[in-house]
C-alpha cells in the first residue's frame, strides 16, 4: 500500500481518571480506525536492543508503551519520522507500508500492538531493498 508517514499519527486514548488507578479501554472501530483481530506485547527487551526492523503489506497497529517507553521510527521509503512513547493513554497508529524499528526500550517496558489482521509471515517485508522495491 502506498501509504506515507503522514497518514500515521499519535492518538489520544481514553482514560478513566480514579484515585486508585486509570483504565483505557479500547475497541475495535471506535478509539482506533481499524477492527482488532490480534494483540500481542513485547517486554524483557534487553538494554540496547532494536526490535521490529519491518513493514507489513495490509496490516494496520496500533502501538501503546503499556509499560515505561521506547521509540519507533517509522519511514515509508522516503521520509522517517521517530515517535516517543511513554504514555499509556496514547497510541502510535501505523498503516500499512511502512517500516518501523522499535528502540531505546527502558527497563520493564512494555510494547502492546494492536494489530488488524492474525500472524501472516506472507505480510510481512522482512528485507529494506524489497521494501524500497515495493515502495516504487
Ligand atoms: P517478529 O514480528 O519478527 O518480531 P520483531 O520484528 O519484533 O523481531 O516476530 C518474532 C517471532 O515471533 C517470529 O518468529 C514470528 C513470531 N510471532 C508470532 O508467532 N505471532 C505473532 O503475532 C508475532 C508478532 C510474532
Amino acid at each position: 500500500m502506498k501509504t506515507s508517514i503522514y497518514n500515521c499519527n499519535v492518538i489520544e486514548l481514553p482514560k478513566i481518571h480514579n484515585r486508585a488507578g486509570n483504565i483505557t479501554p479500547l475497541h475495535g472501530g471506535i478509539e482506533i480506525p481499524f477492527d482488532i483481530q490480534r494483540i500481542y506485547y513485547l517486554y524483557d527487551v534487553p538494554g540496547g536492543e532494536t526490535r521490529g526492523g519491518h513493514a507489513h503489506k495490509t496490516l494496520h497497529q496500533l502501538i501503546v508503551a503499556a509499560s515505561g517507553s521506547f521509540e519507533v521510527t517509522l519511514n515509508d521509503g522516503s521520509i522517517k519520522k521517530t515517535v516517543t512513547l511513554n504514555r499509556p493513554n496514547f497510541g502510535l497508529y501505523i498503516t500499512p507500508g511502512i517500516w518501523r524499528d522499535l528502540h531505546n526500550f527502558s527497563s520493564g517496558a512494555v510494547l502492546l500492538v494492536l494489530a488488524s489482521h492474525l500472524y501472516d509471515e506472507n505480510d510481512y517485508i522482512r528485507e529494506y531493498s524489497d521494501f524500497l522495491l515495493y515502495k516504487k
